[in-house]
């Protein structure tokens, strides 16, 4: 079953073509990786899921359904969780609170909350607490949970900005480059983590440019250069592919140097 889809989705910024008529189906329990050099149109992808820009031309589906017009938040309730490629936490909150607020902004209303006989408005805000514990606990920073976001060292304050997208509940994962900064090992670890969260059962589209990390935990791999799909397959496949060798791999130097 096809849990997040793009159909030839256009986004245009002025004149800059960033997404060209994209299409990506993302079936249940895959961890699907979009790579490209920089400028490809990957993060403009994102956030055109998101709702964080419209399209001009085609459609946008979760659980089968557009959500394209929609609002971020609306999106949010919907089961669909994203992380930053730069870094977004609340830095002065703990990183519980980060989970607590991700968690209560994404999660649909229960109408007229504050009207709810107390022991009702209680449940609401322990399962908010459960859900939010749980997920520090599953990135492996529940020792962490009281510490200020802007103390954690950066390979921390990456997992926890993966925790705060699980904390959500949502089903449907958005990772813009987890990997970016950090060590060898924090990105090792992170292939691990990511593997455990496809083993919950959620679905993960991720960004991505360290190819260990790419090659190790997708299922499938989707590159764009240009906003255009240029080649799609298993990583083994599309690692071969003369087209992605040309547009990615090819100017990886530059990148380097670009970066
Ligand atoms: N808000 C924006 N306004 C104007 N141009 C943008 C905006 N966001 C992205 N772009 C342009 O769209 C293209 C794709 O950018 P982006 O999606 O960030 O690429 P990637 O994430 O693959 O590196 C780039 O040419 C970029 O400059
Ligand atoms: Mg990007």
């Amino acid at each position: 079953m096809t849990l997040l889809e793009a159909r030839q989705v256009t986004v245009r910024f002025g004149g800059v073509i960033a997404v060209n008529r994209v299409d990506i189906a993302v079936n249940e329990g895959e961890v699907v990786s979009l790579i490209g050099p920089n400028g490809a149109g990957k993060t403009t992808l994102f956030n055109a899921f998101t709702g964080i820009y419209r399209p001009q031309e085609g459609d946008l589906l979760l659980f089968g359904k557009s959500i394209k017009g929609l609002q971020p938040f609306q999106i949010a309730r919907r089961g669909l969780a994203r992380t930053f490629q730069n870094i977004r936490l609340f830095r002065d909150m703990s990183a519980l609170e980060n989970c607590l607020v991700a968690r209560q902004s994404s999660r649909p209303l229960r109408y007229l909350e504050g009207l709810l006989p107390y022991a009702a408005g209680r449940r609401g805000q322990r399962e908010d607490l459960a859900s939010a514990l749980a997920a520090l606990e599953f990135v492996g920073l529940a020792d962490r949970r009281g510490a200020k976001a802007r103390s954690l060292p950066y390979g921390e304050q990456r997992r926890l900005e993966i925790a705060r997208a699980l904390s959500t509940g949502a089903r449907v994962l958005l990772l813009d480059e987890p990997a970016a900064g950090m060590n060898p090992q924090e990105t090792k670890e992170l292939m691990a983590l990511i593997g455990r969260i496809r083993d919950t059962g959620r679905t993960v589209l991720l960004i991505e440019h360290d190819m260990r990390l790419v090659m190790g935990v997708s299922d499938r791999v989707v590159v764009l250069d240009h906003g255009l799909k240029i080649a799609e397959g298993k990583p083994q496949e599309v690692r071969r592919d003369p087209a992605v060798i040309r547009a990615y791999l090819g100017r990886r130097d530059d990148r380097a140097s670009t970066d």
